[in-house]
């Protein structure tokens, strides 16, 4: 071969590398954008995932008016699911007020809270506390003191996925009143919505709006999911009061609500004795609000389960004169 065959040779070679060189590195580009387009399209605008969780099932009890029941509802729900062997963890989202703790009978043992975990001072498994009635359930406190704006979606987010990682399959949340930034965050990832209600004007018309909230307002309107399953429980429920049309009855709350109903829970003195006591009403099995509640537990993991304590009871007189 002459010289100049062979430096031909060369040049054709070094070409074809060359050539070879600039393809895989324009697969390498167009690899490096489609994990970019891919990464993009897992992100929504807020920068939160937009990935499923694996068992995670997020419920929020809320309401818009304040004092209705909704602390009572989540200790008491929490407490009866995870009785009936799933992994729960109920969460405060009332900062500043920090109740959930005193009706869980876990106050004493509070070191850290929800946004020490958020603002990275304490692991999540440093704030959870174990519950000490039942097995698979965990307390989340609320923080006293701290700025509410400590609260972010990419924390609570945060939080939800190491939850999901520790194969916790049901997270209560325990929204604060209102419908500001607290509720809101208590609800984004919300679902399923239990709407805690009471049989009084004021009470269905704060839930009114935060069944519209649920519709426009959470991460699965936001991502055009299938929306968020909200479901009625109404409280202190007084059917003597219901006769004499000084409260609304379960069926005129339905008619203005439209959700379906989850439970009724009687008013009882026996509440307010639970959670002086820090038991969960559910853990009464003699009372009836606890036995309301665990009414509402069989229909949320889905039996059909009658209703109760929605007529009047008879009295000794009445039973004698049953008609
Ligand atoms: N079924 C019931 N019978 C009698 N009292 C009840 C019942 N449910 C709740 N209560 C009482 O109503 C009051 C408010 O309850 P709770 O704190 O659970 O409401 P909340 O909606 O969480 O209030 P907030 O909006 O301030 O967070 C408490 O004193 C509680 O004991
Ligand atoms: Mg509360």
């Amino acid at each position: 071969m002459s010289e100049q065959e062979i430096k031909k040779d060369n040049t054709e070679v070094e070409a074809k590398e060359e050539k070879k060189e600039e393809q895989t590195k324009d697969a390498e580009k167009a690899k490096e954008t489609e994990a970019k387009v891919e990464k993009e399209a897992d992100v929504d605008e807020n920068g939160l995932s937009k990935a499923p969780f694996k068992n995670l099932h997020v419920i929020v009890v809320t309401s818009g008016k304040g004092g209705v029941g909704k602390t009572t509802s989540s200790a008491a729900i929490a407490t009866g699911i995870a009785r009936k062997g799933h992994k729960t963890a109920v969460l405060d989202f009332d900062v500043g007020l920090r109740n959930l703790d005193l009706i869980m009978g876990c106050e004493r043992r509070v070191v850290y809270d929800f946004i020490n975990v958020i603002q990275g001072e304490a692991k999540l498994n440093q704030a959870l506390i174990k519950d000490r009635h039942v097995d698979n359930l965990y307390v989340l406190p609320a923080s006293q003191t701290k700025d509410k704006d400590a609260l972010t979606l990419k924390g609570v987010e945060a939080v939800f996925r190491e939850l999901d990682d520790m194969n916790f399959e049901y997270v209560v949340c325990d929204s604060p009143a209102g419908i500001e930034a607290g509720a809101l965050m208590a609800l984004y990832f919300a679902d399923e919505a239990i709407v805690t209600t009471n049989p009084e004007v004021s009470s269905v018309r704060d839930s009114d709006r935060i069944i519209g909230i649920l519709n426009a307002k959470s991460r699965r309107s936001e991502l055009e999911m299938e929306p968020v399953a909200a479901k009625l429980l109404l409280t202190r429920y007084v059917p003597s009061r219901v006769k004499k049309a000084e409260m609304l009855s379960v069926e005129d709350v339905q008619e203005l609500l439209t959700i379906p109903l989850l439970g009724v829970i009687p008013e009882s003195a026996d509440v307010l004795k639970a959670s002086n006591s820090g038991n969960p009403i559910i853990l009464d099995e003699a009372s009836d609000a606890g036995k309301a509640y665990e009414d509402a537990v069989e229909r949320l993991l889905g039996k059909e389960v009658p209703l109760r304590f929605t007529t009047e009871k008879k009295g000794l007189f009445g039973k004698i004169f049953k008609k």
